[in-house]
């Protein structure tokens, strides 16, 4: 129950309400402290007609200076996209074999393929690009199709074994366990592991086989053929493993590795130039056959041992 009245001591009028015998003073709020709460209450108002702010049926109330976060990443895109748009022109005319001669541009290159590579490759061929069984490994000197910037390029541009590109990189090996006898298989396996120690018996059946059934596509000598993104058996580097198990799955059944094309609209002419860079200076990238015979002969034979690129005579693989 509370009720009313004024205190003696201070003449002031209480709120009637009472505990243990201590009573509270109705005193006015300050004057200070209503003010601002007012001026918080008018800025509230104030804030949702101009701002998005009620949240309606399709979408919030726009306000009146029509501002949106969205649209202002757009626009710090549009004003990073003009920034970078004259470097990534650039980039687009010089000729990626003698890209890495104009640093400003590489670095550029480089780092922008750095995160390129990080959103759309790493997924398959690992943050590192150290790839996994299936997906090659990016950073050794071993390729399938072929470790010059143009040929990475082209690799990235078009994709592999993909319907989407009618230019995709493609080849097929056929399933064995159609054409040959499960003993022929077994053999072949024992063959290929053979040739991946590098003891390889000069003949016999098996390497009759080989010949017969493989060399068109590995190669005689088993370095395998670029063009066709048949990979070296003689390395001892697997894309699918080397143990007999995983030998007899590839020789019985083959393999399809499928890779997406990057070229537009997936990435821009620019982008796909970049990430190429950033691949072909991973570690195993190497020179296009004009840049190297131009380096041979400015400073003579040998010269391009020193160099971190490795040659081109370093043999087709996976
Ligand atoms: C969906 C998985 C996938 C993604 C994503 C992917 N790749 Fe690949 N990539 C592959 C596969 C599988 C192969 C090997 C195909 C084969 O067996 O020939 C390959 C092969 C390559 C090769 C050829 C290697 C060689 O030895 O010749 C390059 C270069 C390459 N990828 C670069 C890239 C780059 C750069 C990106 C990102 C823009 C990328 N890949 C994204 C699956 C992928
Ligand atoms: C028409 C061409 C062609 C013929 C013929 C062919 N291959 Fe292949 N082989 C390929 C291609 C292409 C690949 C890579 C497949 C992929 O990456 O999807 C491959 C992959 C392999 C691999 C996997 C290598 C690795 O790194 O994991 C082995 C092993 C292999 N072939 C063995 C053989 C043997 C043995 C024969 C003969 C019985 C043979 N191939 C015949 C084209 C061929």
């Amino acid at each position: 129950m509370s009720t009313r009245k004024t205190d003696d001591v201070t003449g002031i009028e209480t709120t009637g309400h009472e505990w243990d015998g201590i009573e509270e003073l109705n005193n006015p709020l300050p004057r200070w402290w209503l003010w601002t709460f007012y001026a918080t209450v008018l800025w509230g108002i104030v804030y949702t007609i101009l701002f998005p702010a009620w949240p309606l049926v399709e979408r919030a109330t726009g306000g009146v200076l029509g501002y949106s976060t969205r649209g202002e990443v757009a626009a710090e895109i549009e004003r990073v996209d003009l920034a970078n748009a004259s470097i990534q022109a650039a980039l687009l005319e010089v000729d990626p074999g003698v890209l890495a001669q104009n640093e400003e541009l590489y670095s550029y290159a480089v780092q922008a393929g750095a995160s390129v590579f990080r959103n759309n490759c790493s997924q398959c061929h690992g943050s590192g690009a150290a790839g996994a069984v299936g997906y090659p490994n990016l950073l050794d000197d071993a390729w399938l199709w072929g470790g010059t910037i143009e040929d990475i390029e082209y690799t990235v541009r078009h994709g592999i074994r993909n319907e989407e590109d009618p230019d995709a990189r493609w080849s097929q090996m056929p399933a064995f366990g159609e054409i040959l006898e499960d003993e022929e298989i077994v053999s072949l396996v024992a063959q290929v592991q053979a040739m991946a120690s590098g003891t390889t018996p000069a003949d016999g059946p098996a390497a009759e086989l080989y010949l017969q059934q493989c060399a068109s596509c590995h190669g005689e000598d088993g370095r395998g053929d670029r063009l066709q993104g048949a990979p070296n058996l003689t390395d001892a580097i697997w894309l699918y493993g080397g143990d007999e198990a995983a030998l007899t799955e590839t020789i019985t059944y083959s393999r399809f590795g499928v890779m997406p094309p990057w070229g537009p609209p997936r990435l821009s002419e620019a982008e796909v130039r970049a990430v190429s860079a950033y691949v072909h200076q991973l570690g195993g990238g190497e020179r296009a056959r004009e840049e190297e015979a131009s380096l041979r002969e400015e400073t003579g034979p040998g010269a391009q041992d020193s160099t971190r690129l490795a040659g081109t005579d370093a043999g087709p693989s996976d």
